[in-house]
């Protein structure tokens, strides 16, 4: 990954599942090329900017700053998202409202789904000035509403009703066969519903109202031969009556409701015990969300399989449920709590070492793992004389490596062809080198290129005319970097002190001057006349 380096500790297992660890924006730049239009369900419980400072990270930045902030990272969400899936925001009324109102401008108003409220907190605040504030807001929408698809809750909660069981083990409750209320349930008003039934005994039955006038059933004498099985013979003080059989759906669905209540899907009580009893020495995270909260978003934006990103993961709830809910994630965090609570956390979860949240409930047993990347220092520095000059924490194949990523092109450098580090087709390919490139050089290059195919040449500087051969696109590193990605920055965080400067002053005629020894083939050669 252009700024991702990846470490390998003994969880990472080669699978599908990454846990970056640095700024978010940086992060999802990174992620762009391999995963654009993959993910199914984004989640992101940002930072609300409510002016708090908490334990693990500060929560407060001007307001215009906070949107601009948010806008960056929601863009690059966005195309992140797959057509058919789904952004999910939490947010109090602090920045709630606008947030909507920029989404409708990055996702196009009309792919607003909606606002669900999720009840917080369990109790009320007596101390509270105006209103006890007892809900979050949660924000969602479509990346293409026409083609969003998501899974209805199921409805487990009505099956009390259902309080026998068949020989197949169905649930069903009975119902009486004779019409009961309404005009509809006398002799007089549906004669046709007026005959005998034949009891277990072999008497004969007819429908009697409570009053002991005559009635009428319910079904008529074809539909009850055709449903003959479902009809249940009951013997009272008053001899036989008939009833049927209701069978409960097997998968009865209902499309979620926008309130979502702390007893259905947890509070803020619910998820700071839940972290405190998977981690009772830390000092615990402050603003953890409950894993049935996520298991509801989880449930119904995504399948088994799908990919869940998170690019604030706080102490990694997201990915927790995720991983116990059988479907792939991405978290980004940039605060250390990354190692300190989240690793340690998932790896809990793998091991089958955290029994609480939603593991009993969707039967989770461990397994699973996950890739641990952190974000690579910038490629570029600036030296003590303000010249840019490639960090020295890169090599070679990083540096082609990160080129490619960043100009969409597959790294896939050839052992026999010294100017393939990577392709976009089958016929166009891109060299990377911090030589600087003469007349000669780039006619050879085009030589070898040939005709039919392309090459995309990034060098620090190079001599002559670069329009001069039609196969070959001369471009300078630095300058080109610099419109790709934000270098120069030290950290997009949304943390206070963490705010972004002002972009560097445009360095005037950088002129790199690496040490040979810092250089291998890729780097080696010629570093003079750099324009
Ligand atoms: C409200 S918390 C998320 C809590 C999380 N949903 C959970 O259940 O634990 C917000 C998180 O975003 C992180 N964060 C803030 N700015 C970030 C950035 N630029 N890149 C990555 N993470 C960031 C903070 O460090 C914090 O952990």
């Amino acid at each position: 990954m252009v700024s991702v380096g990846l470490s390998t500790p003994k969880w990472n297992c080669g699978f599908d599942n990454r846990l970056i660890f640095g700024d978010n924006l940086l992060a999802l730049k990174a992620l762009e090329q391999e995963f654009a239009g993959k993910v199914k369900c984004v989640f992101i419980d940002p930072p609300y900017n409510t002016g708090s400072a908490f334990e693990h990270y500060d929560d407060g930045v001007e307001h215009s700053i906070w949107l601009s902030l948010m806008r960056d990272r929601l863009v690059m969400l966005r195309n992140l998202l797959s057509d058919d899936g789904s952004l999910w925001v939490t947010l109090d009324d602090n920045e709630a409202h606008y947030l909507k109102v920029m989404c409708d401008e990055i996702f196009g108003r009309a792919n607003f789904i909606g606002n669900a409220i999720w009840e917080k907190a369990d109790s009320p605040r007596m101390d509270a000035q105006f209103f006890s504030v007892r809900h979050d807001h949660l924000i969602v929408f479509g990346k293409d509403i026409t083609k969003t698809t998501w899974n209805k809750l199921r409805t487990d909660e009505t099956a009390a009703h259902y309080d026998k069981l068949d020989e197949y083990g169905r649930k069903y409750y009975l119902k009486p066969l004779r019409a009961m209320g309404g005009q509809g349930d006398s002799r007089a008003a549906r004669p046709t519903l007026y005959y005998a039934l034949t009891a277990p005994d072999g008497s004969q039955i007819f429908p009697k109202r409570q009053d002991g006038t005559d009635g009428a059933w319910r079904w008529n004498k074809a539909k009850v031969e055709l449903e003959k099985s479902r009809i249940d013979w009951i013997q009272g003080r008053n001899g036989w009556t008939p009833n049927y059989r209701i069978y409960a759906e097997e998968n009865a669905q209902r499309p979620p409701e926008t309130i979502w209540t702390h007893g259905d899907v947890g509070s803020n009580r619910t998820s700071k015990a839940e972290i405190k009893s998977l981690f009772p020495e830390l000092v615990p995270f402050g603003t953890p969300k409950p894993e049935k909260l996520l298991q509801r978003v989880v449930h119904i934006a995504s399948n088994r399989d799908d990919l869940v990103l998170d690019s604030f993961a706080g102490s990694g709830t997201t990915g927790a449920v995720a991983h116990k809910m059988g479907r792939r994630w991405i978290m980004v965090e940039l605060g250390e709590h990354c190692h300190t609570h989240i690793i340690p956390r998932l790896k809990k979860v793998i091991d089958d070492e955290d029994k609480g949240g939603i593991t009993e409930a969707v039967g989770w047993q461990g397994g699973g793992g996950f890739r641990y990347f952190h974000l690579a220092p910038s490629l570029l520095e600036t030296d003590k004389w303000g010249r840019e000059v490639i960090s020295k924490e890169y090599n070679a194949t990083m540096l082609a490596e990160a080129l490619c990523k960043l100009e969409n092109f597959t790294y896939a450098p050839s052992d026999a062809v010294y100017w393939q580090h990577g392709h976009s087709t089958e016929r166009d390919f891109i060299y990377v080198t911090t030589q600087t490139l003469g007349p000669d050089q780039l006619q050879q290059l085009s030589d070898e290129v040939g005709a039919d195919r392309s090459l995309l040449v990034l060098c620090a500087a190079f001599r002559g005319t670069a329009d001069r051969w039609s196969n070959l696109t001369v471009k300078k590193i630095p300058n080109h970097i610099k419109y790709r990605c934000e270098w120069g920055h030290d950290d997009y965080s949304l943390k206070v002190e963490n705010l972004p400067k002002a972009s560097p002053k445009p360095v005037a005629a950088p002129s790199s001057k690496l040490k040979a020894s810092e250089q291998t083939d890729l780097f080696g050669g010629d570093e003079e006349g750099q324009p």
